[in-house]
């Protein structure tokens, strides 16, 4: 209620002065009404979630990296917009991975303790329970009352569909004040920091969340098909949506809205702000202003992926010629990166290293560009990683992991990650691109002011890898086709 979060230390200066100023009084007798005449909607029948079969296995590894050490991961707080109103809450990728709760059911200020106990640990959720209808908080409290918010679980309900031990977060304080060694993921909760004295492990809680998440077990994987299949959908949405697109000023907007919805109907959101770069803003590689004009007879590159409930997102690009048919200049540019994309894909599989794909993808660029008279060193000069002059034209390397962050598990050791080899179970872009700015005068003017990506995503199998994004066309014939017939329904 308002007079403890007043007094609590537990919130800053900002919340505390920001809480409810333009709400009006309530009186002590609506107070009184207010608490009366509710029916019991607890629910009694719960059965644990899918995913808690295997949360348990995740817990399992964690446990073994930190034997007898207690290990707080928050799910994070409220990040203030302005005022008293606040952004979308979105757990921390670490606590979802852990719990598997759905995005949208994570009650933010929640917390996961593995608590040291025999051989292993006990996973302990701190959560605020939903508020009972005999307290001002389920009508007053804007942040957790769930006539502003929605209904939460009751710790019964909580502790039957996550498969946890359930304490009260009030609790928290309290059961840290003791002597087992603790470390936190720090930075995401403010309340919870000054709980925890630093600890040299941090850093290593953090490597270890992140490697343990490198490769995806069958549920991800899963959840990995259904976010590239709603972002399949997604970029049918803009195709169809284009010729409005055209119509408008500001036509990228109406691409990254179509989008947007198919995110939101379907998922959760999107896994990161929509691209949608028109004509000249495909070649900045990350165009998220999406204030331009859609031009008949331009590219429009799309870098879009819907993240569904359990917060796995699909990261996507398609470089589509606004009205249907591309140009010859484009088609050179467009058919170079898919050769080399490609190129890339042939080298992955089990026991390639990371950097592979990403170099087989170079040495087609660069040859091409040699061919093209655009490289001023031989395509053997320029890959020499002490040259890379056509990086001028690729930017950005070759593909990422991807999970539940787009770029997934970027806390991982080098060695386990950029310097390391592909394993069975990782997710992972392939993403060449290239980009010929407007301004370039090293480039045939032709060929200027076009940017292309092409992005798939894949899992690395037995046998090589499995292209989860099969199912959105990529050759040029294809995207013609399949553009001709969205743009006739
Ligand atoms: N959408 C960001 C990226 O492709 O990495
Ligand atoms: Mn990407
Ligand atoms: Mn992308």
């Amino acid at each position: 209620d308002r007079g403890a979060i007043k007094n609590s230390t537990l919130f800053t200066m900002a919340e505390k002065l920001n809480i409810g100023s333009h709400d009006l009084p309530v009186s002590a007798a609506l107070n009184e009404f207010m608490k009366q005449g509710w029916a019991d909607t607890e629910e009694r029948d719960l059965a644990p979630l899918p995913v808690v079969a295997y949360t348990r296995k995740r817990w399992q590894r964690l446990s073994a990296l930190f034997p007898n050490k207690r290990l707080v991961i928050p799910a994070g707080t409220f990040k203030v917009r302005a005022n008293d109103t606040d952004f979308r809450f979105r757990a921390h990728s670490a606590f979802a991975w852990l719990t598997g709760i759905p995005g949208a059911e994570v009650v933010p200020d929640t917390v996961l303790v593995f608590e040291p106990e025999g051989n292993g640990h006990t996973a302990y959720l701190y959560l605020h329970p939903r508020s009972p209808r005999n307290t001002e908080e389920f009508f007053r409290d804007r942040r957790h009352g769930e006539l502003w918010v929605g209904r939460r679980p009751s710790a019964a309900e909580a502790h039957a569909k996550y498969g946890m031990q359930i304490r009260h977060i009030n609790d928290l304080a309290k059961d840290l004040k003791d002597d087992v060694e603790t470390i936190l993921v720090r930075g995401e909760d403010h309340k919870i920091d000054p709980l925890v004295p630093e600890n040299d492990d941090e850093w290593r809680l953090l490597q270890m969340l992140a490697e343990l998440r490198l490769i995806k077990d069958e549920f991800e994987i899963n959840e990995m098909r259904k976010a590239v299949d709603a972002t399949v959908r997604g970029f049918e949405d803009v195709v169809r949506a284009l010729p409005l697109a055209m119509k408008e000023e500001r036509g990228e907007r109406i691409v990254e809205g179509a989008f947007y919805t198919r995110a939101r109907v379907e998922g959760n959101d999107v896994g990161y702000d929509t691209i949608a770069a028109s004509g000249a803003h495909a070649c900045i590689l990350h165009w998220m202003r999406n204030d331009g004009a859609v031009r008949d007879g331009d590219l429009l590159l799309l870098d879009a992926g819907v993240e569904v409930e359990s917060l796995y997102t699909a990261d996507v690009t398609r470089t589509l010629p606004v009205n249907g048919q591309f140009s010859e200049a484009q088609r050179k540019v467009y058919q170079l990166v898919l050769d080399a994309q490609k190129a890339a894909l042939a080298t992955i599989k089990p026991g390639a290293k990371f950097r592979d794909f990403h170099r087989a993808s170079q040495i087609v660029i660069a040859n091409a560009l040699a061919e093209w008279g655009i490289l001023p060193v031989t395509a053997a000069e320029s890959l020499d990683p002490e040259c890379g002059l056509h990086r001028r034209w690729t930017l950005c390397s070759t593909g990422h992991m991807l999970g539940i962050d787009v770029h997934d598990c970027a806390k991982a050791r080098a060695d386990q990650y950029l310097d390391g080899i592909l394993e069975v179970g990782h997710v992972l872009t392939v993403e060449p691109g290239l980009y010929f700015q407007a301004d370039d005068e090293l480039i045939p003017s032709e060929l200027r002011g076009i940017g292309v990506r092409i992005e798939d995503d894949i899992v690395v199998t037995e046998n090589g890898y499995e292209l989860l994004t099969a199912n959105l066309p990529r050759e040029i014939d294809e995207i013609e086709s399949w553009m001709t017939r969205l743009l006739a329904e």
